[in-house]
């Protein structure tokens, strides 16, 4: 009999014990660097972001305008190819030269929620056939997933109806919603929502949060929030990450950098916000 343990025999319960403490890591970004433009005209625009998404939890992501935040989303749906550094989606690098069925079969594990419904959702498919592409692309159509398209639709509270009708049929809020619904019905391993509610009035920007932290909740959403609005990444996130001029300053939990900033940037962005260093 072999009694010598071996590495890997001690190693197995130090490794469950340390992720039963911490939710798996989903999603990694390591190193990324983007540029855009040639010659004279080329600007860098991530430099080296590390960038890590975690089961079950919300990062928000903040940063002035053209930091870099949709870059970086872009990135990890493998819209913009990094110049180096690379994507790991359960430890797979997703940031490699592809083929077209391996980039629809990534395009289906993220799921992006861009700030303009009209970008996401095709003008001329009703709600319910957009839904029920999300669902099944292969074999489909409305009729054979009316009742999962309904269900759907719940989900994000508009009725039944709603499936029959075209997105211009709704206001900029339910369309909002619709984009979120057709998102999830992909059952994406992680959602990234850049800038959801900016163009929105503020009351239905209201709605569609609190719609979607609902969400998140009860579905245990792995999620990257993007918005320049800390008070609204604070209602949203577990974790923040800020971004200057393309470079992470800032990680870590809300509770955290938001009580007690490090970083002289973060500490100026939060003076920002209403209700925090001012009567506001
Ligand atoms: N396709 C592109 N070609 C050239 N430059 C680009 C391209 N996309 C983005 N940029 C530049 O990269 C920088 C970062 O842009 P990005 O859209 O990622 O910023 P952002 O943080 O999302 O800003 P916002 O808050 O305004 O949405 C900007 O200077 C932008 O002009
Ligand atoms: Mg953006």
């Amino acid at each position: 009999m072999n009694t010598t343990p071996t590495g890997t025999a001690r190693s197995a319960p130090e490794r469950n014990a340390v992720e039963t403490a911490e939710p798996a890591e989903v999603l990694r970004a390591e190193g990324v660097t983007v540029a855009f433009g040639r010659g004279a005209r080329r600007k860098t625009v991530l430099h080296g972001v590390d960038l890590s998404l975690r089961q079950g939890h919300t990062v928000g992501l903040v940063g002035e305008s053209g930091s870099g935040k949709s870059t970086l989303a872009k990135v990890i749906v493998g819209l913009v190819r990094p110049v180096s550094g690379h994507v790991a989606l359960d430890g797979e690098d997703v940031t490699g030269p592809r083929g077209r069925a391996a980039t629809l079969a990534l395009r289906r594990r993220v799921q992006l929620v861009p700030q303009d419904p009209y970008a996401s959702l095709n003008p001329r498919m009703t709600v319910g056939e957009a839904i029920a592409e999300a669902i099944d692309p292969r074999r489909g159509g409305l009729a054979r997933h009316r009742a999962a398209v309904e269900a759907r639709l719940a989900q994000v509270a508009l009725d039944p109806e709603a499936a029959d009708r075209y997105p211009a049929q709704f206001s900029g809020g339910q369309r909002q919603r619709i984009a979120i619904a057709r998102a999830l019905a992909v059952e994406p391993e992680v959602v990234i929502a850049d800038e959801v509610t900016s163009a929105l009035d503020s009351s239905v920007q209201a709605e569609v949060l609190n719609l979607l932290t609902g969400l998140r909740r009860s579905l245990s959403l792995t999620m990257l929030f993007i918005s320049h609005d800390l008070a609204v990444v604070r209602h949203v996130s577990d974790e923040v990450a800020v971004l200057r001029h393309g470079r992470l300053v800032e990680h870590g939990p809300c509770a955290e950098v938001f009580g007690a900033p490090r970083e002289p940037y973060t500490k100026v962005l939060l003076a920002s916000v209403p209700g925090r260093g001012g009567s506001a």
